[in-house]
């Protein structure tokens, strides 16, 4: 494996080292990193945590596409030499651990919760959905928030100020909940040209996503959403949007 080795406040730029790992059918691309940290060099830094394709934490470029280390085999990347590097587009804060600051910033920008006007009363029961209700925005639901989709994204990597594809996919999870109703306050984030109109429909996005959330797909309808807006607004400026 050739991994980018890289400490910012030290060295001017990154430089790849080789370690020799062995390949066990069973074995995972963060098995390997695991086995050159805990047998070759303990200071090799990466992010993981679940080894199960849930917290989204462990992806990286691997031979130059983003995928979830934890869940791609080894043996599926043969002949070696792999090479590892951190995911593109996020500062490096030390080798494969990039800085994830200006995602999280764009996530919240689009309340990735559900809003109301006015809550109703606890006594008053729960907010209930029919399983068709559910089925709506399940999809976009299982966003795992693992950037494979920045690192994809061609926009983003030219153009860092671009909302990204994984905060409009949630955005649209949100909008498309029966029991929200923040649709019009996300739309003010979103029809900016930072926004979803940065989008220039490559689809990579969608391509890598590991969780099929088609985060295109939702861009696509977001983009329809607010053409119809816009032209509500100025057919009908007394209201009715
Ligand atoms: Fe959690 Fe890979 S370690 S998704």
């Amino acid at each position: 494996m050739e991994v980018l080795r890289y400490r910012p406040e030290e060295e001017a730029e990154p430089t790849w080292e080789s370690f020799e790992v062995p390949v066990h059918p069973e074995w995972m691309v963060l098995d390997g990193l695991n086995h050159i940290k805990d047998q070759l060099d303990g200071t090799l830094s990466y992010r993981w945590a679940c080894r199960m394709g849930v917290c989204g934490s462990c992806g990286m470029m691997v031979n130059g596409r983003p995928v979830l280390t934890c869940a791609t085999y080894l043996e599926s990347l043969l002949p070696g030499p792999l090479r590892i590097e951190p995911l593109s587009g996020f500062p490096v804060i030390r080798d494969l651990v990039g800085d994830i600051t200006d995602f999280m910033g764009k996530l919240s920008s689009v309340k990735p919760w559900i809003v109301r006007d006015t809550e109703k009363p606890v006594e008053d029961g729960e907010y209930l959905q029919t399983p068709e209700e559910l089925a709506e925005y399940k999809q976009y639901s299982m966003c795992i928030n693992c950037m494979l989709c920045y690192a994809a994204c061609p926009v983003y990597q030219i153009e860092p100020e671009f909302i990204g594809p994984a905060a409009i996919a949630l955005a649209q999870r949100y909008n498309m909940d029966s029991r929200d109703e923040g649709a019009q306050e996300r739309m003010d984030v979103l029809a900016q040209h930072e926004g979803i109109w940065g989008c220039t429909l490559v689809g990579e996005c969608s391509e890598v996503c590991p969780k099929k959330v088609d985060p295109a797909g939702a861009i696509q309808r977001y983009k329809v959403s607010a053409s119809v807006d816009f032209f509500k607004s100025v057919l009908m400026p007394w209201g009715e949007r």
